[in-house]
């Protein structure tokens, strides 16, 4: 019977452990969680988004109070559209975010940042290159595109020095997501280093609509495969979402998938950044408690607990502050509904704003209790000890336990 282990992730000659930690946003995944990959042999990732926030809390830079003060007389103002992001210190809390996690990395493996498009800065093209071409000077291994279709990504970082030795990589959900990518990016000469294709049950933002239920991820893993085989295309296909034991990893494994990426078992490991609250909801929740919504003002479906404290909520919105989802014309879904429910209460009290979230501040926050669909299975993983909270775990455990379990067994903890 095989065990994860039995395979290998190539890149050239690069041989790693075929687990790759999955990006989790704001600071879930940390640099910790990234690195204990990178030391196992796998693959961990940041994430950049609100690295600025991240890089406050890490090094006890200003970088959100100095915006907030920049912009104060802006906050009572519904129109945001003048509220920009300083390109030089995006890159310079950017180089201090992965630069730091790289100089901390040890091992063999390798440590990924997961970029999403849709964190659209108030200009999107602008803060993209500086977000892409700051990672690779600060010596991240590879580079994640997330959160969109990312046609124009890779020619933002072309004429980098190293666009052609980092690994570079695009999540996709479906086949033609991915033939999207590749012939827009063909004239570049350049492929994708490995591709992650995403189903229906992962965390996060999803690639589907609401229709979600109706796919499935083995089936849309076969189907960019031929897709591969017959454009005689060899770049390693990395599946998620769902993937709960080492046994549903080897079946992937076994048709077609060079590696899987991980994220929702993690979530409740010691490395993770979310808080202990969030972390004792996740283990405690049942499977109706998890849910997919659109309070995402991405635009796209996201998976996450009912009982998130952000749903409902109506803060001000905070872009003075954050402002990651503006949309390049000062707009953000959630702005439209905050502004439509003050206009029915213009008291101002007690405003609930139900249809959408102020995604950053909740996120932030760690309020958007965001996991996969198997998080419902949690409790299985671990103990439950005698004041009734289940015990975290360690992510060389949780790691390990996918590198060498067979029969869909899941190592307890000692
Ligand atoms: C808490 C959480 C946050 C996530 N945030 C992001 C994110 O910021 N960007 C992204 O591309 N994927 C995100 N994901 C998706 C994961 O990277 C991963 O691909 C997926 O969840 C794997 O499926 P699994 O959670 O069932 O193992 C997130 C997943 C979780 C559980």
């Amino acid at each position: 019977m095989k065990r994860v282990d039995d395979f290998r992730l190539k890149f050239g000659k690069k041989e790693l452990v075929p687990i790759m930690i999955g990006g989790m946003g704001v600071d879930i995944s940390t640099a910790e969680l990234a690195l204990e990959a990178a030391r196992l042999g796998g693959v961990g990732h940041i994430s950049d988004a609100l690295v600025h926030d991240v890089s406050d809390r890490r090094f006890d830079t200003e970088y959100v109070k100095g915006k907030t003060k920049f912009y104060k007389a802006n906050i009572n103002n519904s129109d945001k559209s003048s509220v920009q992001f300083n390109l030089g210190q995006l890159a310079e809390a950017t180089k201090l975010h992965i630069g730091r996690t790289m100089e901390a990395k040890r091992g063999e493996g390798l440590v990924f940042v997961n970029v999403m498009e849709k964190l659209t800065m108030n200009g999107p093209r602008e803060t993209l290159q500086v977000r892409l071409n700051s990672a690779l000077d600060a010596g991240i291994d590879g580079i994640t595109l997330s959160a969109g279709l990312h046609l124009g990504s890779f020619a933002l970082m072309a004429d980098h020095p190293r666009f052609r030795d980092a690994k570079l990589g695009i999540i996709v959900s479906s086949v033609r997501a991915l033939q999207l990518f590749l012939r827009k990016t063909a004239r570049l000469d350049r492929l994708p280093d490995f591709v992650v294709i995403e189903g229906p049950l992962a965390g996060g933002h999803l690639g589907f609509g609401l229709d979600w239920a109706q796919y499935d991820l083995a089936t849309i893993v076969a189907e960019i495969a031929a897709y591969m085989k017959a454009e005689q295309l060899d770049i390693p296909l990395i599946a998620a979402g769902g993937i709960f034991t080492g046994s549903d990893g080897v079946s992937f494994l076994e048709n077609g998938a060079a590696a899987i990426q991980v994220a929702t078992r993690f979530t409740i490991s010691n490395e993770c950044g979310l808080p202990g609250k969030a972390k004792q909801a996740y283990f405690k929740a049942s499977e109706e408690d998890v849910v997919v919504n659109t309070i995402s003002p991405t635009g796209y479906p996201m998976r996450m607990l009912r009982n998130s404290p952000a749903i409902g909520t109506g803060l001000r919105p905070n872009c003075e502050a954050y402002g990651y989802l503006l949309d390049g014309n000062g707009n953000c879904s959630y702005i439209e509904a905050y502004n439509r429910e003050i206009t029915l209460h213009p008291d101002g009290k007690n405003i609930s704003v139900k249809d959408k979230t102020c995604l950053c501040t909740q996120m932030q926050n760690y309020n958007v209790w965001t996991c996969g669909s198997t998080t419902n299975r949690l409790k299985d993983t671990t103990r439950q000890l005698p004041d009734g909270s289940y015990q975290t775990l360690s992510a060389e455990h949780i790691f390990k336990d996918y590198q060498f379990s067979v029969d869909n067994q899941i190592l307890l903890p000692a």
